[in-house]
């Protein structure tokens, strides 16, 4: 009788372990993104035409006119995005799954049903470019 129980322990015990791994191994960076919408064709493949080193004016540009909402190191957790559903994304994650092209088309376009506004009316393409290469820098 008490082999019994102890051999349910067990296959509990290795159930619960399997469980856990197969929970962790899944992608967790995606989980936390969610799925992104293809770039408009007009937008498709296009690159920073600024490179790398726009990202220092690009800092000034994304504390003056991003932070407020995404935080400094742009992790989502800046004091006026905590009120927002959805609250707002992290870069520092979502510019390790995706290219150039779709932070400029959304970051010109803004993001319909968000917070996200259309920045191609408030900022010129050279300095949402230099927030991209800003973007780039952030772990
Ligand atoms: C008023 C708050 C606010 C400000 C200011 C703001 N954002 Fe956002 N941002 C949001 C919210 C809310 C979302 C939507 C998150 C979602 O859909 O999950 C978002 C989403 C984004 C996304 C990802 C959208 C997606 O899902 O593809 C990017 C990239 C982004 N913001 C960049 C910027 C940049 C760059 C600036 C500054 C020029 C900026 N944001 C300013 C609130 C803000």
């Amino acid at each position: 009788m008490k082999k019994k129980y102890l051999l349910y322990l067990i296959l509990v015990l290795s159930w619960v372990i399997l469980w856990g791994c197969a929970t962790t191994s899944s992608n967790a960076n995606a989980d936390v993104i969610g799925t992104l919408t293809p770039v408009p064709p007009d937008f498709a493949g296009q690159t920073n035409p600024f490179g790398e080193e726009a990202a220092v004016a690009g800092a000034a540009v994304f504390k003056n006119n991003c932070e407020s909402c995404h935080g400094r190191q742009g992790h989502g957790d800046g004091p006026a995005g905590t009120a927002l559903v959805p609250a707002p994304k992290n870069l520092a994650l979502l510019q390790t799954m995706t290219g150039d092209d779709y932070l400029f088309w959304r970051i010109s376009f803004g993001k319909d049903g968000t917070a996200m506004i259309a920045w191609k009316d408030v900022l010129t393409e050279e300095q949402i470019w230099q927030i991209i290469a800003f973007i780039r820098t952030l772990e």
